[in-house]
C-alpha cells in the first residue's frame, strides 16, 4: 500500500491526543501511554520511510536530485516534471503559481515527507503560498546562489543567468537589495529564452544556443564579471560546457550553483524533524533487478512522473543522470 501524507497526519494526530493524556498517571492512562509509544514509533517509521518529493517544470530539477542522491543515498525520491507546460520562465506569476501548487498537491498525495521545489522560477512565485497551504510539510525552495558569489567576487561584479520569471521575482531581488547592494557588488541579470529548451533537447553543441553562450562568456569577462551564478536548475547540466569554454578562452570566471546548498538544507531539515531514512530503506541490488517501467515499486530510489511523456524523454533523463542511476517511470 502506498503511504500517503493523510495517513501520516492521522497517526500524528492520534499520537498528540494520547500524549495529552499523559499528565494524569492513572493505570488506564499508563496503558494508553504504552499504546502511544507504539504509535509514536509507527509514526516515526512512516515518516522516515516516506519519499522526498522533487518538482521542476522539466528535467532541470534532476541537477538538484543528483546532489541529494549523493548526500542522502538512503532516501527515496519522487520527481514530478511538468513537461507538458515547460518552460515556465516566460509565464506570468499566476500561471506559475497555479502549476506549482498542482505539482505540490500531487507530491503531497504521494505521501512525501518533504518537498523540494527544484525550480527557481516556481519558487519565485509559489514558495510562500505553498508553505501556507501545507503548514506541516517542510518545503524547500530555490533562489539563485547570489550570496556565495558576492562573497567570492574579487571584481565586485557578478552575473546571474536565470529565466525572466526568476530575474523579476522578489526572492532574487530581495537578495540583491539586502546582500549584493550593501556589499557594493554590481549584479548583471542575463536571460536567454532558449537555454531551457536547449537543455530539454539534450544540449546539441552545434546549436546556436551553444554559440551564444560562448560569446556571452567573453562578454561577461570583458565587463569584469568574475562570478557566474546559474540561477536555473536546468543550467548545471551545461556547467562542464561552460567550464571547458572558460578554460579554452582563458577567462577568469567562476561558475556557482545552488545544488549542494539545497542538499545540505534538506539534510538539516530531515535531521531536525527526525525524518531521515534509516539504512533499511536502502534499495538492494536485488530490488533493482526487478524493475520495470509500468509498476510503481516504492523501494526504488527514484520514481519519475512527467505530465507528458515522449520517447526522447527517457533517453534524455538517462543521459543526464548517468548509466548507474535506476529510475522508474510513473504514468498517471
Ligand atoms: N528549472 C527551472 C528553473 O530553475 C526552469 C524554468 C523554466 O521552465 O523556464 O527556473
Amino acid at each position: 500500500m502506498a503511504i500517503t501524507a493523510n495517513h501520516m497526519m492521522k497517526v500524528t494526530t492520534m499520537r498528540a491526543n494520547v500524549l495529552d493524556g499523559n499528565t494524569f498517571r492513572s493505570p488506564a492512562i499508563h496503558k494508553a501511554n504504552i499504546h502511544s509509544m507504539a504509535i509514536d514509533t509507527a509514526a516515526s517509521n512512516t515518516a522516515r520511510s516516506a519519499p522526498i518529493g522533487l518538482f521542476d517544470s522539466g528535467v532541470g530539477g534532476l541537477s538538484v536530485y543528483l546532489h541529494l542522491a549523493q548526500q542522502l543515498p538512503n532516501e527515496r525520491y519522487i520527481y514530478y516534471a511538468d513537461t507538458l507546460n515547460v518552460p515556465y520562465g516566460n509565464r506570468d506569476s499566476e500561471d506559475i503559481e497555479a502549476l506549482t501548487l498542482k505539482a505540490i498537491e500531487w507530491l503531497y498525495q504521494q505521501g512525501c515527507k518533504l518537498i523540494v521545489i527544484a525550480c527557481n522560477s516556481a519558487s519565485a512565485y509559489a514558495l510562500d503560498t505553498a508553505r501556507k497551504c501545507y503548514p506541516q510539510l517542510p518545503i524547500v525552495g530555490l533562489v539563485p546562489a547570489l550570496k556565495p558569489a558576492v562573497l567570492a567576487s574579487k571584481s565586485g561584479h557578478v552575473a546571474v543567468l536565470a529565466t525572466k520569471a526568476t530575474l523579476n521575482g522578489s526572492l532574487l531581488n530581495d537578495v540583491i537589495a539586502s546582500f549584493a547592494n550593501p556589499n557594493s557588488t554590481v549584479v548583471t541579470k542575463y536571460f536567454d529564452p532558449q537555454l531551457v529548451p536547449w537543455v530539454e533537447a539534450g544540449m546539441p553543441v552545434e546549436d546556436e544556443t551553444a554559440q551564444r553562450l560562448r560569446q556571452q562568456l567573453r562578454a561577461f569577462a570583458n565587463e569584469g564579471i568574475d562570478q557566474l551564478v546559474l540561477g536555473c536548475t536546468h543550467y548545471p547540466f551545461f556547467k562542464s560546457f561552460l567550464l571547458d569554454e572558460i578554460a579554452q578562452q582563458q577567462l577568469s570566471i567562476q561558475v556557482v550553483d545552488s545544488g549542494q546548498a539545497i542538499a545540505e538544507r534538506v539534510k538539516q531539515l530531515l535531521v531536525a524533524n527526525q525524518m531521515s531514512a534509516t539504512l533499511d530503506n536502502e534499495t538492494s541490488t536485488q530490488d533493482l533487478s526487478t524493475i520495470n517501467k509500468t509498476n510503481v515499486d516504492i523501494k526504488l530510489p527514484l520514481t519519475f512522473h512527467a505530465t507528458k511523456y515522449s520517447d526522447r524523454l527517457s533517453a534524455l533523463i538517462e543521459r543526464l543522470l548517468g548509466k548507474e542511476t535506476v529510475l522508474q517511470y510513473y504514468p498517471e
